[in-house]
């Protein structure tokens, strides 16, 4: 018996794995990582997978990075823990001087979280705390755009909106606002994403005018719908968004927890439309792929609300366990030494444009209704019928196909239902992207060529889709 087998009988047998129909690994082997370097993840039998995902967003300077790795194990001999209500420590100090630095103007407390999905939390609990603090406690409802993802916990799904992670949880769920999402992939012949973009403000505009006094804050994915299926919109939004928020008196949530960090092109989303949200939510390649940690910068105007005698208990009394861990906080560093010292950020756009070339030609792909590209993200989507965009049935599980075609080439390309994208880390050649593009054409010819008769033996689950 293998040994890759052996590993994945031990783990089946005891573990439940995240974002998984179990049962679908009766037929799909579960692949068990016995170490990393770069790009490359190797599997317990000897064989390499290309990690186009960067495994889930965070690996954006490979695995084993030397560079994170050392901060790290220096750290481990220094400081590995302490609480931080009554206590602080030089990472932490540190880390959150170099993010108001870093981030746009304006933002200026850090408050830290061990997840994405608790940054959210923190973030929406932040927002309606301050409006409670400031005598209008009837605000509190929040405005999502259709289609969002941002995360897991109860309310962090309340402002989601892929059915597939919520449709099951509505009972439990928050009463919010959705507004059409400015989507582009949905806009008319013709017309341009900055033009759809801002047609698709007219609902926002009418929704904030109808609803502004109850609501806390707008909460957005800017610029990528990421969970969504990789769907994009142009910075225009965002800048009409904070135009009106001000209007308004609601709050801006960006979410950039899957978006930071240079994946659309600039270190962070909001940049490209200039713009200062009052909360900004950052996670992910935060810590180059090695702990888990979220931080929500906010402004000055939202931190004095709160600031006030202990008795008048308007403080903020919020707690994770693992807030400012040291060891998240080193990593965090040596990630942001690495984007200072080797202008990643310009690098970016030499290989995001070897991509667009590279993955060019599947536009011309009779399934394929289009491929789409911001910055370090690049997403195709496959279509029953090109002329009308008609999606395939989710039962057929098409995406499902590519990936699996994908592994057996040595590349993990996780599809999102139809979708096939990549997030390289940003330390790929462009060797390997012309890899991956081979990869990618000849899993979406595989799986787009049988028509009718195509699904696989169980229907009954639903689309392979995952978080991102
Ligand atoms: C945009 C966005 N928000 C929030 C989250 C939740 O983060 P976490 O999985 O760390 O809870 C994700 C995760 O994929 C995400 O993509």
């Amino acid at each position: 018996m293998s040994q890759n087998h052996q590993w994945m009988q031990r783990d089946l047998r005891v573990l439940w794995h995240p974002c998984t129909q179990m049962k679908d690994h009766e037929r799909l082997p579960l692949i068990p990582i016995r170490k990393a370097s770069g790009v490359w993840l190797e599997d317990f039998d000897g064989k390499r997978y290309l990690d186009a995902v960067s495994s889930w967003w965070v690996n954006v300077f490979g695995h084993a990075n030397v560079r994170i790795g050392e901060r790290v194990k220096a750290q481990l001999d220094t400081i590995e823990h302490v609480m931080l209500a009554g206590f602080s420590h030089a990472p932490v100090v540190e880390l959150s001087e170099r993010l108001v630095a870093i981030t746009p103007d304006g933002l200026s407390r850090v408050f830290y979280a061990d997840n994405g999905s608790s940054g959210i939390e923190v973030a929406l609990k932040m927002s309606h705390h301050f409006w409670v603090n400031s005598g209008q406690a009837q605000k509190k409802r929040f405005i999502t755009l259709t289609n969002s993802y941002h995360g897991e916990t109860v309310a962090a799904m309340s402002v989601g909106d892929v059915a597939l992670f919520t449709d099951t949880y509505k009972a439990l769920l928050l009463d919010c606002i959705k507004v059409p999402s400015p989507d582009c992939y949905l806009r008319g012949e013709g017309v341009s994403w900055e033009q759809h973009s801002r047609e698709m403000f007219a609902e926002m505009e009418k929704t904030l005018a109808e609803h502004a006094g109850e609501v806390a804050a707008v909460i957005v994915e800017p610029l990528i719908q990421g969970a969504g299926g990789m769907r994009m919109y142009h910075p225009i939004y965002l800048r009409l968004l904070r135009e009106a928020c001000d209007r308004y008196q609601v709050h801006l949530i960006h979410d950039e927890i899957a978006v930071g960090f240079g994946r659309t092109g600039t270190l962070f989303a909001c940049e490209q439309a200039q713009i200062t949200p009052d909360f900004l939510i950052l996670s992910k390649a935060l810590t180059g792929g090695y702990l888990p940690m979220a931080a929500c910068l906010t402004t000055d105007n939202i931190y004095q609300a709160f600031y006030d005698d202990y008795a008048s208990l308007r403080g903020f009394l919020h707690s994770h366990t693992y807030t400012g861990n040291p060891l998240a906080c080193a990593a965090a560093l040596a990630t942001l030494d690495i984007f200072e010292q080797d202008d990643v950020i310009r690098a970016n756009r030499a290989l995001a444009l070897h991509m667009q070339k590279a993955f060019a030609p599947l536009a011309a792909h009779s399934h394929v209704a289009e491929v789409r590209q911001t910055g370090m993200v690049l997403a195709v989507e496959m279509v029953a019928d090109k002329a009308s965009k008609r999606p395939y049935p989710w039962q057929q599980r098409r995406g499902l196909a590519v990936y699996q075609h994908a592994l057996s080439r040595g590349a993990l390309l996780r599809p999102l239902g139809s979708v096939v994208y990549l997030l390289p880390p940003y330390v790929i050649t462009p060797e390997q992207i012309d890899f991956l593009a081979e990869v990618a054409f000849e899993g979406i010819e595989l799986a787009t060529r049988e028509t009718e008769a195509f699904s696989y033996a169980d229907k009954r689950y639903p689309d392979f889709r995952d978080t991102g």
